[in-house]
């Protein structure tokens, strides 16, 4: 059951057009002021189809479907069915969705329009306000500096777990190896392992996805190269062979939902992953390369703009990588705290915390895991 919008399902397919137009009305906002006019259209409905108008609210008009508009969007009415049995956790980029829909025209205006589709669950709510209040109670916006523990015991990870307190570790050596990886020592050690899968038919090794890897160094002009996949694993689930070095330390396994490996050449100008937050603790272990993350506490959402829609993670409207003070003026007050990982230390980043990831060197690689608590 969803507080935030609790219709799931639909008796027609014309409630559930109307439930459709309702649910991104609800959870549009567009405080950057963008402007345009896109038609959705339902190939089963065509009497259904409706110009979405952006302004500071979202207006909805039916009465003239065929004037012209910057986008065109075609979405089967299944998929509708689908946003609504699925918005606490629909992911756009699942093929099973977005290969449904097709675009045409300003495609930034039909990403714009795809965000306001999703709600968080309770769950995840309730989550992030026990984040904002235990950080209030501590005034973490005052921390400035993440505390550093060598070889620290089990308990005081859970210590600072239920202080939501972050946590870099070191010292995590000899056992497991955790630096001085290559990717040549990767290929070498995990060269059947399945890192990416693109399609059915295509999965990939890491012995082909280090060989496209350093093809790709080698001639960084491919970088450009229209519809080229860069080669990144983008939180692919971690092969199973690859566990024991880099599975999860101090719990069991079973207490982590399953770990994603993040590898490849990636920008070190701009960021991997702008601000948002999460509604698990994450633990990120460093493996290649330097990472570079700015940690902002949860007593300071307000300042930040955090999406009103989101689901699996909250993103920020506000880009502290390009910020704009006269649309976000709070965002002057918020405070951040940096930590630069080095290969082989581990972040433990509590429930809530917002942050930003800079990847400070290419090829660059880290394997992730959130604790299911
Ligand atoms: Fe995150």
């Amino acid at each position: 059951m969803n507080i935030a919008f609790p219709g799931r399902s639909f008796e027609s397919d014309s409630l559930a057009v109307d439930g459709f137009i309702d649910l991104i009305k609800g959870g549009f906002e567009n405080p950057e002021g963008i402007r345009g006019a896109i038609r959705i259209y339902v190939p089963e409905h065509p009497e259904q189809s409706f110009i979405a108008n952006y302004g500071p609210t979202l207006a909805v008009e039916k009465d003239d479907p065929g004037r012209a508009v910057d986008t065109e969007v075609e979405i089967p009415i299944a998929t509708i069915h689908r946003i609504f049995r699925e918005f606490e956790y629909l992911d756009w980029r699942d093929p099973s969705i977005i290969g449904t829909v097709s675009f045409s025209g300003n495609l930034g205006l039909a990403n714009h329009l795809a965000k306001p589709c999703i709600r968080p669950s309770s769950w995840t709510q309730a989550r992030f306000r026990r984040a904002e209040d235990l950080h209030r109670s501590r005034s973490y916006h005052a921390l400035d500096k993440v505390e550093h523990l060598h070889r620290p015991s089990q308990r005081m990870i859970l210590k600072a777990i239920s202080e939501g307190r972050p946590l870099v570790v070191s010292g995590l050596e000899p056992e497991p190896p955790c630096k001085d990886w290559t990717l040549d020592k990767l290929a070498e050690r995990f060269g059947n392992a399945v890192v990416r899968v693109r399609s059915v038919a295509h999965r990939q090794t890491m012995a082909e996805f280090v060989g496209e890897l350093q093809d790709f160094m080698a001639n960084p002009h491919d970088n450009i190269i229209e519809g080229f996949v860069k080669p990144y694993t983008e939180g692919a689930n971690l092969p199973n062979e690859m566990w024991a070095d880099f599975g999860p330390l101090f719990v069991g396994p079973d207490d982590f939902i399953a770990p994603q490996l993040w590898l490849g050449a990636v920008p070190t100008h701009i960021p991997i992953s702008s601000l948002h937050r999460d509604p698990l603790t994450g633990f990120l272990f460093q493996v290649m390369g330097r990472k570079r993350l700015d940690l902002y506490s949860a007593d300071q959402a307000e300042l930040l703009s955090p999406m009103k829609a989101y689901n699996n993670y909250q993103p920020c409207w506000f880009k502290p990588e390009g910020p704009d003070y006269k649309i976000y003026p709070r965002a002057e007050e918020a405070r951040c705290i940096s930590v630069t990982l080095e290969p082989g230390q581990l972040l433990l980043q509590p429930e809530g915390w917002f942050h930003q990831v800079y990847a400070l060197d290419s090829p660059n690689m880290s394997v992730s895991y959130f604790w299911r608590y």
